[in-house]
């Protein structure tokens, strides 16, 4: 009899330590633990927007039921949240924005943005009047100066064969991708990809030296373009 009653309080604890176990495995799937370095949610962006559904069977023009509706409004309201470049809209704006021409870069350009995207060449360059060559040379009053003749620097053979000024066309492409633009060159810099960046650092350096050469002029057609 005593035996049997240890079999049974045996089985008893089993049975519970079996369910309780079963339970967490539940839980588990229910709320899964938060690890370190991996979110044990899908982040709020990754997943649908939440849509209050009656505000959009009264707006949406198609029935929502329809196959593909659901999908089209999804993406509509990632378009409104900026999140996905708006492929009908975007045609017109998409189209004027490569053609934005110097001319009119350089007119929206804010100098003083520039100085603050300076701050990326201070590391190699010198902008003071009559301050030293480093790294790189003095780029006092280079906007308009000949290429690779600022005295006492020894230039890459490369920026010697370049020749001409440094017009804001060419400043704009080199700075763009200096290796690319000049195969060979020593100067080691990415490039500022952004091309309002560039003419924000191209307007400032022609406020620096004793009178750039004028800018280029907006080009009236580009207006028109962007315009329409
Ligand atoms: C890592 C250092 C480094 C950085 C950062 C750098 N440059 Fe240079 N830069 C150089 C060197 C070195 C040369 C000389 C290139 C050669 O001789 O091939 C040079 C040359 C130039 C020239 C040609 C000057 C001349 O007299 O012909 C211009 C213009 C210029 N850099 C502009 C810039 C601007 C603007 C920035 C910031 C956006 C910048 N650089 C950032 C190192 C640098």
């Amino acid at each position: 009899m005593d035996r049997m009653r240890w079999l049974a309080t045996g089985l008893c604890v089993a049975g519970a330590a079996g369910a309780l176990w079963s339970l967490n495995w539940f839980a588990g799937q229910l709320y899964p633990e938060a690890k370190p370095g991996k979110l044990a949610y899908a982040p709020a962006d990754a997943m649908p927007p939440r849509v209050d559904m009656a505000a959009v069977q009264r707006d949406w023009p198609a029935s929502l039921l329809a196959p593909g509706e659901g999908n089209r409004l999804i993406a509509y309201r990632q378009d409104m949240q900026g999140k996905a470049p708006a492929p009908a809209a975007g045609a017109a704006g998409a189209a004027a924005a490569p053609q934005a021409d110097l001319g009119t870069l350089l007119t929206g350009a804010d100098a003083n943005a520039g100085k603050a995207k300076a701050q990326l060449c201070l590391s190699c360059h010198d902008l003071n009047q009559g301050g030293p060559n480093r790294i790189g040379p003095n780029l006092w009053g280079v906007v308009g100066r000949p290429v690779a003749t600022h005295a006492g620097f020894a230039y890459s053979p490369a920026m010697k064969e370049h020749g001409g000024n440094w017009s804001y066309e060419s400043l704009f492409a080199f700075l763009a991708s200096p290796a690319r633009d000049v195969p060979g060159t020593k100067m080691s810099f990415a490039g500022l990809r952004r091309p309002e960046d560039r003419a924000a650092v191209i307007k400032y350096l022609a406020t620096l030296g004793n009178g750039a050469p004028p800018p280029p002029a907006p080009k009236p057609a580009a207006r028109s373009e962007s315009a329409r």
